[in-house]
């Protein structure tokens, strides 16, 4: 039932907890900003949709084949990103954990450009053995890599381990993803200096990551949840995102890669991740506030502008709701807590890869 609340709170004021940190007049302001979809200065806004903004970067993108690995895209955001995106001339690597529904989504991209190129490889972000085979099988391929879009999230209202024995939303949504960037990260770096095109890393966050406080926040916790909530559990593996961003930016920086690592929040879409929330009371409050839930190309149009649009050229370490920049939480804006999430990653996946010869 908490969770429903949350669910109800994160549908009803999408925003919320930027805009709870506003006065009234700005929360007014911010409030019908996002339902009349005024445009912010990016000339985008909440009701600007996936296709709009990746046919307004197809300069860009026609000006040289560009290669996309896309995360969680067969089904909601993620295949919107995907269609979009492949519709524009980007050549598109699809890692799923289920083959067919990839390649249902194939020929949906094929019927929209018969040109279009779709790679499809099996892979699941909660098994690190699973995504360091997927990376060793896209490596061998030998293809260039200018765009990751770190995209795959689950939101399960239900305790469960991954085959590594992680609790699974933390496993999916952060870790897998963590082992993805740091095992492909040469290859964009490399191809960025061949190429002279800036490589882009974006990484699925979610608003509700504001929801998380310091005191649970706790990377064992984390892993080996005592009172499981699914909420936390999201909020907690969304938060994890955007730090792992503001770090992998630092690092990116320091080394001089012209790769920047950015975080979205996509909005809120009625997609497969709310399969576990199903009910009657679930689906009264997505009814009541339909007129404030963006469609699926809509919640797909801030990762395209973020992986495409030559505004956010050299923008790294930043957060964007609806296609412009946006205020993240205090706590994603915490650089130490941001390199420590990051060392105990790294240290937790050494020593698990190291264990488990794969
Ligand atoms: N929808 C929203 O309102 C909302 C709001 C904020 C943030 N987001 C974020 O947006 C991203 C996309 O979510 P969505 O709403 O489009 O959800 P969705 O429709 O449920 O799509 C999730 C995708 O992730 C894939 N996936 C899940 N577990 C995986 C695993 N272990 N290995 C490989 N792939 C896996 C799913 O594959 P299968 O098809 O095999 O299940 C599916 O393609 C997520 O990161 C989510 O957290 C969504």
């Amino acid at each position: 039932m908490c969770s429903i609340y949350m669910l109800v709170v994160a549908i009803v004021l999408p925003c919320c907890f930027e805009i709870l940190s506003l006065n009234c007049g700005t929360l007014m302001k911010e409030t019908l900003r996002y339902l009349a979809g005024i445009v912010g200065p990016s000339g985008y806004g909440s009701k600007s949709t996936a296709e709009q903004v990746a046919h307004s970067c197809s300069y860009l993108v026609d000006s040289q084949r560009l290669t996309a690995i896309i995360t969680g895209a067969t089904s909601g955001i993620g295949a919107e990103t995907a269609r979009a995106v492949a519709k524009r001339g980007v050549r598109v690597v699809i890692p799923a954990r289920d083959i067919k529904k990839a390649a249902e989504l194939k020929e949906r991209i094929r019927k929209d450009n018969p040109n279009a190129e779709v790679i499809l490889c099996e892979i699941d972000l909660s098994s690190l053995a699973s995504v360091k085979r997927f990376c060793n099988e896209f490596l061998a391929l030998g293809l260039p890599l200018n765009i990751l879009i770190n995209n795959a999230g689950i939101f399960s209202q239900k305790l469960e381990f991954s085959e590594d024995k992680f609790e699974m939303t933390f496993a999916t949504n952060y870790l897998g993803h963590y082992l993805l960037t740091e095992m492909l990260i040469e290859k964009m770096i490399e191809t960025a200096e061949q190429t002279g095109i800036q490589g882009r890393i974006i990484n699925l966050s979610s608003v509700i990551h504001s929801w998380v406080g310091r005191d649970c926040f706790h990377f064992n916790q984390m892993l080996h949840p005592i009172n499981y909530n699914g909420t936390r559990a999201y909020a907690q593996s969304k938060l994890a995102t955007i730090l792992h961003a503001k770090e992998i930016a630092k690092q990116l920086k320091a080394k001089n890669a012209n790769v920047t690592i950015n975080a979205v929040h996509p909005g809120i879409v009625k997609t497969g991740i709310f399969r576990a929330h199903k009910g009657f009371i679930t689906d009264s409050i997505f009814f009541i506030a339909s007129k404030l839930l963006k469609s699926t190309s809509q919640g797909a149009s801030t990762s395209c502008y973020v992986a495409l649009s030559p505004q956010v050229e050299g923008m790294s370490g930043k957060y964007f709701v609806d296609c412009n920049e946006s205020n993240c939480s205090v706590l994603a804006n915490d650089e130490s807590e941001a390199r420590r999430l990051w060392r105990q990653t790294r240290a937790l996946i050494r020593r698990r890869l190291y264990q488990t010869p794969c």
